[in-house]
């Protein structure tokens, strides 16, 4: 086994290397926080380098929790055609491409949702 050996996922995906971009704050989203053409370019050219596996930065999930004026949300208001919502798949290699919609918890929400009923947990 080297770099260059497909890995397979438990779901059934396939990434054809072991090359992982980590994640990385682009900082590049468009109006209305929406990714746009400069989010779009970077990925592009990111999966024609080849890596088997491209991790997206912070992809928010409520606009008040911005980590930086550029951060995407992706929040119930985004729209959702692919145009608007995302660049779609990339063009070649990057076979495995994850989009990030998590929060450490407590860093960028102070509290934790809690079912209804239940007190909100801190961080
Ligand atoms: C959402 C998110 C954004 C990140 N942004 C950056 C970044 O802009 N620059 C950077 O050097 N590391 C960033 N990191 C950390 C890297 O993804 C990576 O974890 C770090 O370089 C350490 O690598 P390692 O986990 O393989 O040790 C970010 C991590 C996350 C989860």
């Amino acid at each position: 086994m080297d770099l260059f050996t497909p890995l397979d996922l438990p779901h059934g995906g396939r990434l054809p290397n072991r090359l992982a971009k980590a994640a990385m704050e682009e900082g590049l989203a468009g109006p209305g926080q929406l990714p746009g053409e400069r989010i779009e370019h970077l990925y592009r050219r990111w999966a024609q380098g080849g890596a088997g596996l491209l991790i997206t930065g912070n992809v928010m999930v409520d606009r008040r929790a911005l980590t930086a004026p550029g951060t995407v949300v992706l929040d119930a208001h985004a729209p959702s055609a692919p145009s608007a919502a995302g660049p779609g798949p990339p063009p070649r290699a990057a076979a495995g491409s994850g989009c990030r919609s998590t929060t450490p918890a407590g860093r960028s929400a102070p509290r934790c949702p809690a079912p209804p009923g239940r007190p909100p947990r801190s961080g």
